[in-house]
């Protein structure tokens, strides 16, 4: 099971960005979203409105306290951050590991120092800044080895893949 922590959210600043980060968990073979920062009920319930549409299993949690999640987590825990070991040397050693659950945190703003220390690998996709969604579609991705989701369960509609139209089929 794969987890995704999406430290420091705001409320109004973060909408878009938040639900892109559950969204592209969602996407990329994640089970589920735990978010922390400002409490946004209004994100999670668009968030979830999506997803009783689109299908999947997939859950969106609100926790006050990251510091606990992160610690009371059993399982691999991976911080996504520019400043980590370059994830092309890493992401053998993780995929390797895939047997164990999976935490996988990302930032917004500055993320707190200790975090660095409260996981099992630091790792850069890239090591310039870019964006808490690139990172990790791109990282998800690259654990997956480049299979994309296709089926999502329970799904209201889906899209009729097609070269030049906008088609959706409702189920
Ligand atoms: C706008 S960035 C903030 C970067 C900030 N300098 C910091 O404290 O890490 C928001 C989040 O995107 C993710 N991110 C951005 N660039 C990244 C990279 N090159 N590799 C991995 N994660 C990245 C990190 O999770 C980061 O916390």
């Amino acid at each position: 099971m794969i987890t995704v922590l999406r430290l420091g959210h705001r409320r109004g600043r973060d909408d878009r960005i938040s639900s892109h980060v559950g969204l592209t968990a969602r996407q990329f073979g994640a089970d589920k979203i735990i978010y922390s920062g400002e409490k946004d009920s209004k994100m999670m319930e668009s968030l979830e409105d999506v997803i009783d549409r689109w299908g999947g299993f997939f859950e969106v949690e609100y926790r006050i306290d990251f510091r606990k999640v992160i610690k009371n987590f059993e399982g691999l825990k991976i911080h996504l951050t520019m400043y980590g070991e370059s994830m092309n040397d890493k992401i053998d050693d993780i995929r390797l590991k895939t047997e164990e659950d999976l935490l996988v945190v990302v930032g917004s703003q500055k993320v707190p120092r200790e975090v660095y220390d409260m996981v099992d690998h630091n790792i850069g996709v890239g090591h310039q800044p870019h964006s808490e969604v690139a990172a990790l579609g791109v990282f998800l991705y690259s654990l997956n080895d480049g299979e994309i989701k296709e089926k999502f369960e329970g799904a209201e509609v889906k899209v009729e893949p097609s070269r030049n139209q906008k088609l959706t089929r409702t189920l």
